[in-house]
């Protein structure tokens, strides 16, 4: 049973969680057809799972099963997670412990840290899978909560109901209202499930024809925060609700990769891996011809992340990235420590 979380605390950083702007894209968009982004990098710690953690830790002090300046939050994630809970605890007063895979992002785990988590880096695919005796992440995290119960609490981001009630009474009544009830498509990436099953099902439940689109990176892929579901099962947050979705699209890493510059150029965002997929696979879909689609997709971060991997994989070169970061637009101050 989830408890009724209202984002109302007279706290300065957690009531900015959501409320996230909705905004046109112009490269995408003509008179038959339009297409909006989420700008979730708009949330207080930068990302779309600022809702999902602060609901997680809400709802676990509301079943009291944390004390402050006592307890400890522990966490297997491949980053956003980990940063959205380490920003909330800290501010809360609880410990935080944060399990990630050594490949993501080598400023994601500083962030991380300056925000005075404890690391454990495992050598697990980027997005832990889900799935006995294949991940190391979750193991870990649950042998040390398991170790010393009475301290430490993991919300299990993969299976807890709280995770998709933010995205049901938050982000998805958000998109409805800005769009004014005219989404058609609804697109977003999949890491637990929570966005994609809370958004959806509020959507339907308004509209049965909106249609829910899934976007998959490609097997091995570098897209921070993405599952493909063919190398990673799908966590159990996702499966209850999983009908919502209508149609997969996969995108590899070059498509998503390229978009990066063509936003840029374009939008003037400097956006993420897992945006720019979203993106590309909002591009790729075929839409049957009507008049009126409205196409709305998740933007779960922004770029300033991820200097090393898109120097690495030749997306921008050190200047580009620099100049990128101080020219693009929608890119709010965020303040980690
Ligand atoms: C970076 C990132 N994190 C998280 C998510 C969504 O995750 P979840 O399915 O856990 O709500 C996305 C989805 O687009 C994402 O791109």
């Amino acid at each position: 049973m989830i408890t009724n979380v209202n984002n109302n605390r007279h706290d300065s950083v957690l009531n900015k969680i959501g409320n996230t702007p909705l905004i046109k894209l112009h490269s995408l968009s003509n008179d038959n057809i339009k297409f909006f982004a989420k700008l979730e990098n708009h949330n207080p710690y930068g990302s779309v799972k600022d809702r999902a953690a602060y609901w997680m830790i809400t709802d676990a002090e509301k079943k009291g099963l944390l004390k402050k300046n006592y307890s400890i939050i522990i966490e297997p994630t491949s980053g956003n997670t980990g940063i959205a809970l380490a920003g909330i605890a800290k501010h809360l007063g609880y410990g935080i412990e944060i399990v990630i895979p050594e490949k993501a992002s080598t400023e994601t785990k500083k962030i991380i840290k300056s925000l005075g988590a404890k690391i454990y880096e495992t050598t697990d695919d980027l997005c832990p899978k889900v799935g006995s005796g294949t991940d190391q992440s979750i193991a870990l995290a649950t042998s040390i909560a398991s170790s010393r119960p009475q301290i430490y609490y993991s919300p299990n981001q993969y299976s807890n109901e709280a995770n998709f009630f933010g995205h049901y009474t938050g982000t998805g009544p958000e998109i409805w209202k800005q769009i004014n009830g005219q989404i058609t498509h609804f697109f977003t990436g999949v890491g637990t499930g929570g966005t994609i099953t809370g958004v959806s099902t509020f959507l339907k439940e308004k509209n049965p024809k909106i249609k829910i689109i899934a976007v998959q990176p490609q097997l091995n892929h570098l897209i921070q925060g993405l599952r493909n579901f063919e190398e990673s099962s799908k966590p159990e947050l996702f499966i209850k609700r999983e009908q919502v979705v209508d149609d997969w699209i996969t995108i590899t890493n070059d498509e998503a990769f390229r978009e990066v510059k063509t936003i840029l150029n374009n939008d003037h965002m400097l956006v993420s891996p897992s945006s720019a997929t979203v993106y590309a696979a909002m591009k790729k879909y075929k839409f049957e011809h009507t008049p009126k689609n409205c196409i709305v997709g998740i933007f779960a971060d922004d770029g300033r992340k991820f200097k090393s991997i898109y120097v690495n994989q030749n997306v921008l070169t050190p200047n580009e990235f620099d100049s990128a970061l101080l020219q693009s637009k929608h890119m709010p101050k965020i303040t980690y420590n």
